[in-house]
């Protein structure tokens, strides 16, 4: 049985994406002992707050700025500045949100790969069915992704489940400085280890 509870993160969140990603990483805890957990993007502290009550080893890599609140707040996380310098092994790395943010999807993943995880779960990420692109939002740059290029870059792992919640396309456009006509949706989905 789990030992995540859906119960433990009602309070922390009420956004039906988060809990579809939620009950992703539930089904993934399902059949494992002493997990220890990635998450890349600790600055809403939605994982930390839904499973600091139970037994888990949580690692977040951020950047610097999160990092030293993170220390101070949550003294029992560990975090990482470095996504190079994460431990070597984890059973579950995951994202809520921020896969966007990194600067190269090729590298990240094959961090990922490398750390040999049993799970890959990732949340709210924004994709569309045209090539992944680079957008700004402001002085930021994050990336849409066309979700073939998540998969090429993961020969090892089988996707498991994928939900699509749509998004207000034309709403955001401006806002997030979207190409034209390329409507957008946010995808949750996993990938479970293929060699495990
Ligand atoms: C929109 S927030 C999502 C936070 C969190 N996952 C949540 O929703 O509960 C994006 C997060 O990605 C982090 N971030 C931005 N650039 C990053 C990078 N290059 N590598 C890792 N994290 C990054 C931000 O600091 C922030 O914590």
């Amino acid at each position: 049985m789990s030992i995540l509870r859906r119960g433990s993160i009602k309070n922390v969140v009420n956004d039906r994406i988060k809990l579809g990603w939620y009950d992703h990483l539930l089904e993934c805890t399902k059949d494992l002992d002493n997990i220890k957990i990635l998450a890349l993007g600790g600055e809403i502290p939605l994982v930390t707050e839904a499973l600091k009550h139970i037994n888990i080893t949580l690692h977040i890599m951020d950047l610097p700025g999160v990092c030293k609140a993170g220390r101070s707040m949550y003294p029992e996380v560990e975090y990482f500045e470095d996504l190079k310098l994460v431990d070597d092994k984890y059973d579950i790395i995951t994202s809520y949100l921020s896969l966007m943010y990194v600067d190269s999807l090729e590298e990240t993943l094959e961090i990922y790969r490398s750390r040999n995880p049993q799970y890959l779960v990732f949340g709210h990420v924004i994709a569309t069915e045209e090539k992944t692109y680079i957008a700004k939002q402001g002085k930021v740059s994050y990336r849409i992704y066309n979700m073939k290029d998540i998969i090429e870059l993961l020969p090892n792992f089988e996707l498991v489940k994928q939900d699509e919640y749509p998004l207000d396309y034309k709403k955001l456009r401006g806002k997030l400085n979207l190409k034209e006509d390329t409507p957008i949706k946010s995808l949750n989905f996993y990938f479970r280890n293929k060699e495990l």
